[in-house]
């Protein structure tokens, strides 16, 4: 498969709804916790497999903000995962280059969880292949409510005036300031939804939705998405023939 991407072709930005971990568990009659430990495999050649095609950034949706419903269990089991995987994680990130930087409202997340998470983000800093944005305690609403009341602040201290307000400038008041809007989302686990995942910023992207559970999603998997991705034409309001000429 890796053999029908065109390189000249790569998306910048991919982002991943990572969904199935329960499923998976639950077939082999085990807890969900387990199914969440197993998906780290699929992070990690999920990362590996974006950073080695020259994608410049890959969000990775890890806990919404609406995951804080789930048993108490399990959320303290997705906080310690997230703890021990950041430190262990890091050798991956430094071979591929890849600098770690978290989106959402990290400052609801426990102490612990904020700590490693500033640790990754200090020592990955220097790298300069991929951006690993790791969306935690994410919703997209309450992004664009954040958004809009930064936006209004400033308004208020006539840093910016109401004739300044176009779709760039509210760009600049998201978590993903300055960061290209993702080019291709991947679902996996069958569901096709969004789930409150960067709203504003996938306005035109390119969906591909996959039956395969995320514990299971392997760099062949997400060189398929991609190959898929490529063979589709991105029109933007155009006709075809405009786009052929
Ligand atoms: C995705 O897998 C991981 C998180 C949302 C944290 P799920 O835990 O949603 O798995 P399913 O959808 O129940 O199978
Ligand atoms: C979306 O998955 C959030 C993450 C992958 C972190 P969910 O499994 O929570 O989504 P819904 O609630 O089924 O839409
Ligand atoms: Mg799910």
């Amino acid at each position: 498969m890796q053999e029908k991407i065109d390189l000249l072709k790569i998306p910048n930005h991919i982002a991943i709804i990572m969904d199935g971990n329960g499923r998976w568990a639950k077939s082999r009659g085990a807890s969900r916790i387990f199914g969440h430990k197993n998906a780290i495999t699929a992070v990690r050649e999920t990362t590996e497999g974006c950073a080695e095609l020259g994608v410049k950034f890959l969000t990775l949706y890890a806990f919404s903000t609406e995951n804080w419903n789930r048993p108490k269990s399990e959320v303290d089991g997705l906080m310690s995962l997230l703890v021990s995987t950041i430190t262990k994680e890091i050798p991956t990130l430094m071979k591929n280059n890849v600098r770690l930087q978290p989106i959402g409202n990290i400052s609801h997340l426990p102490e612990e969880a904020q700590k490693k998470l500033k640790e990754g983000v200090q020592e990955t800093s220097n790298n300069d292949g991929m951006t690993l944005m790791l969306a935690l305690n994410y919703s997209g609403r309450q992004e664009i409510c954040d958004g809009v009341k930064a936006l209004i602040s400033d308004i208020n201290k006539k840093q910016i005036s109401l004739e300044d307000i176009s779709e760039s400038l509210i760009s600049q008041y998201l978590y993903t300031k300055n960061i290209p809007d993702p080019e291709l989302m991947i679902r996996t686990s069958g569901e096709m939804r969004v789930s409150n995942f960067l709203l504003w910023q996938m306005a035109y992207t390119e969906f591909y939705f996959t039956d395969i559970l995320w514990p299971d999603f392997r760099k062949s998997n997400l060189h398929e998405a991609i190959v898929s991705y490529q063979a589709r034409e991105r029109r933007f309001g155009k006709t075809s023939e405009q786009l052929l000429k």
